[in-house]
């Protein structure tokens, strides 16, 4: 098979993921390796930042090996370096971002160093399948729900402006202080996800926060209280409602019905967002990216929202759908393309940045 240049490297270590990949010019993922940290995080219940970035070093030989081993290149075939500038953890950043650089300017390769969550926006475009990326089109609706971030942008000739975000929480965020409460181990999304997908999400109907002002904006402090006040309520009423260890089918009726009705209602969140900006400003394109679009609701939620209403929507494959370096390599592709670039000897980190 023959390669299209020009081949990027991405390198992401924004947060606890160490990640490496390989992306050829027309969008091909060659390669993607995500060493996971979560068990040197696990017994503290959340990411250590001290211990996120000496593991982002220590793991770094292997991934980037195993990175350029999977592809079939070498440090020489490439012509791109990508890394994460932020925003995320200081440090960690700090890893991953040195060792782009240094790998740039000892090859001397074009350098990128990408916002976190330009990688994410453009996510949806890669395939799973290893075949070429689809263009992404020259406008489109971006959704970005992580554990750092919930947001509505608008992309429009490669120029990317925020028409929404969250005001206080972020629903990645909220699922995983949920299930904290519950004593489910980090991360406790995914976790709240499975189990909330047995329960029944009529038992406990959460609201759907609004602004007062009607503005698009995200909210998602209030529904985690409530939903911390619900848990309270259960153990008052004599509920065994720590989990640890225990999963499904020993998990009380009523915790599982109070997940579904909280992922019910923060899903619900997004549709209702979307519909109404569709009203504001009809849109034909929606990307949608970020951990939490592998959320077991939201999914086919969204796939019959856009179904219902003529959007074009693209949702994050599985696997792009977590903290990637695929993603990154992908969106500085894109950035080059347009005749941006990086000094390596100039790019910093920093722990928050406006996209
Ligand atoms: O994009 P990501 O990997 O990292 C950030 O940039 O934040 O997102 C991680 C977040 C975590 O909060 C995790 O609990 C959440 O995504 N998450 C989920 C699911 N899978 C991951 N939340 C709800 N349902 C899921 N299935
Ligand atoms: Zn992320």
């Amino acid at each position: 098979m023959s390669v299209t240049r020009p081949i990027a490297l991405g390198i992401e270590t924004s947060c606890d993921d160490t990640a490496c990949a390989v992306v050829a010019g027309d969008g091909r993922v060659l390669s993607s390796t995500v060493s996971s940290q979560l068990e040197a995080h696990r017994p503290f219940g959340g990411v250590v930042p001290e211990i996120a970035s000496r593991e982002h070093l220590r793991n770094w030989p292997a991934v980037s090996e195993a990175a350029l081993q999977e592809a079939g290149v070498t440090l020489g075939d490439v012509d791109i370096v990508a890394a994460t500038k932020g925003p995320g953890l200081i440090g960690s950043l700090l890893v991953g971002l040195s060792l782009g650089k240094a790998i740039a300017y000892a090859q001397g390769s074009r350098f990128h160093a990408v916002h976190h969550l330009e990688g994410h926006l453009f996510s949806p475009f890669l395939e799973a399948t290893g075949e070429k990326a689809e263009r992404p089109p020259e406008e489109f609706i971006g959704l970005v729900v992580s554990g750092g971030h919930t947001a509505l942008y608008e992309v429009k000739a490669g120029e990317t402006s925020t028409l929404a975000e969250t005001r206080d929480d972020a629903m990645g965020e909220v699922f995983d202080k949920v299930g904290k409460r519950l004593g489910l181990p980090y991360p406790q999304g995914p976790l709240v996800d499975q189990l909330a997908e047995i329960g029944d999400g009529e038992r406990f109907p959460l609201p759907v926060a609004l602004c007062s002002d009607g503005s698009l904006d995200f909210s998602y402090s209030g529904l985690k209280s409530q939903t911390l006040v619900e848990i309270q309520r259960l153990e008052s009423a004599g509920v065994e409602t720590y989990l640890g260890e225990t999963r499904e089918p020993e998990v009380p009726r009523d915790v599982v019905d109070l997940l579904a009705g909280f992922r019910r209602a923060a899903v619900g969140q997004l549709v209702d967002r979307l519909a109404r900006l569709l009203e504001q400003r009809p849109f034909r394109q929606l990307a949608v990216s970020g951990g939490v679009a592998a959320n077991r609701l939201l999914r086919p939620s969204l796939e019959a929202w856009a179904e219902n209403n003529d959007v074009d929507l693209r949702l994050v494959a599985l696997r792009y759908s977590g903290d990637n370096a695929a993603m990154i390599a992908h969106a500085a592709l894109l950035r080059d393309e347009r005749g941006l670039a990086d000094d390596p000897l100039e790019a910093d980190a920093a722990s928050r940045i406006p996209l």
